[in-house]
């Protein structure tokens, strides 16, 4: 599969940047055309000699190379960009990972992560300490980049550098490269190319005075990963969100509301010329009746707030929907509740629902992972298993290029 695709390997500073002269020669065996790119502190670990030798090229590194040869002009990033059919980037470090999430560019690695073309895949292979990869910024960064639509290949766990033992090991170049393959394999013709899909995301905040508001733990992590992989089937896809810090997905719409009556409005825009409509927010219940001018004082012991019920997106856009459009919905339970699952299928007129179980460290709000079971109008169950929400979006959405048949 890698016959003749040009890849960009970028090397970070980490101790499993000695095993990266082997995954050059894995990549060139496979038929790929490599060219390296290694951040200064990577040239510690691994030899320039080594690299150039087994990738048949100059290791790129300095923006500002004094040498100009043909390659090293100063739009060489915009070339490189251009050229690369995938960019791997093996060990990925907590630095270079920070980085990129924040979308910097001081070196020629992060600025060719920026200059990639947009369909273009990218391999991230963190490595590094079990404690810094489980470290709130690491976690944080990374799923910014998932959302973005990285592909990130988890490190394996075993014997560390520091002579530990724990999750960071940079998996073997073998696996790295059967995983870009795997990346580079041409999606077959999706069923979604062309096709308009409207998604909710996040939650939604209900005023109760100009400086609260009721709201719920929603990320948006779910509604952003579908946005994202329906978005490279080539559908046409605008994204209704609540509030939120995710970065919109790479040729995504994004329309940014906060209450669920503006999530109705801003959603109902576009019910007639959508194709599928996916309610991946978590649209809070119930709002106050009359959010107080200013701020409520606290003068009283106890306080009632009167809440009136919000409108139902989903199930608006399922009363009015034409047969050949899809509702596609979420229900999130507390506990066990398949029932509740089958309930809102029928009671709000879907297609589909994806039911998971609300697990604060696997599945539901703010997690990278879930755990999904799809139902769909014909009765047909599918229970799948501990997935990232990225690799869970793929599935929902193959469970809707089903129902388009
Ligand atoms: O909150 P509930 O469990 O009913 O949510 C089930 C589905 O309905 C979700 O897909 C959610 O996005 C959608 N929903 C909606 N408008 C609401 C409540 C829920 O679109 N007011």
């Amino acid at each position: 599969m890698l016959t003749g695709k040009n890849i960009i390997l970028g090397i970070c500073g980490g101790i499993a940047a000695y095993k990266t002269p082997h995954l050059v020669r894995l990549l060139t065996k496979s038929g790929a055309n490599v060219k390296v790119l290694a951040t200064a502190s990577a040239l510690k670990f691994v030899s320039e000699l080594s690299l150039s030798t087994v990738s048949r090229g100059p290791v790129l590194g300095d923006m500002f190379a004094a040498d100009r040869s043909a390659e090293s002009d100063q739009t060489l990033h915009i070339t490189l960009g251009e050229w690369a059919d995938a960019l791997v980037i093996a060990p990925a470090t907590a630095n270079t990972i920070a980085r990129l999430s924040a979308g910097m560019c001081d070196d020629m690695l992060s600025v060719c992560f920026i200059a990639l073309r947009p369909d273009k895949p990218v391999l991230l292979v963190p490595a590094m300490d079990g404690h810094m990869y489980e470290s709130p910024s690491v976690r944080r960064n990374l799923s910014v980049l998932a959302t973005q639509g990285c592909r990130i290949l988890e490190p394996e766990s075993g014997e560390l550098a520091s002579g530990q033992c724990g999750l960071g090991r940079m998996p073997e170049p073998e696996l790295i490269v059967e995983t870009l393959d795997e990346m580079l394999e041409p999606l077959p013709d999706s069923r979604l190319k062309g096709r308009q899909v409207l998604i909710t995301a996040g939650p939604t905040r209900e005023k109760i005075d100009d400086v609260r508001f009721l709201s719920n733990y929603s990320s948006g992590k779910m509604g952003f990963a579908i946005a994202a992989a329906a978005a490279r089937r080539g559908a046409v896809v605008r994204i209704v969100t609540g509030p939120v810090s995710l970065a919109t997905p790479s040729g995504v719409e994004r329309i940014d509301v906060e209450s669920a009556v503006e999530m109705m409005e801003a959603s109902s825009r576009f019910f007639d010329e959508c194709d599928i409509f996916i309610g991946a927010a978590a649209v809070a219940d119930y709002r106050p009746e009359t959010p107080v001018e200013g701020k409520l004082k606290k003068n009283e012991p106890t306080m009632e707030i009167r809440l009136v019920r919000n409108p139902d997106i989903i199930a608006a856009f399922s009363a009015g929907k034409r047969p050949a459009q899809l509702a596609i919905g979420f229900a999130l339970e507390t506990a066990g509740g398949i029932g509740y699952a089958k309930e809102k299928l029928e009671n709000k007129g879907l297609d589909l629902v994806a039911f998971n179980v609300y697990d604060r460290s696997t599945s539901g709000f703010e997690v990278d992972t879930n755990v999904l079971t799809l139902l769909d109008r014909d009765g047909t169950v599918s229970e799948l298993p501990l997935l990232s929400k990225e690799e869970a979006a793929g599935r929902l959405l193959d469970a809707v290029e089903q129902l388009l048949q």
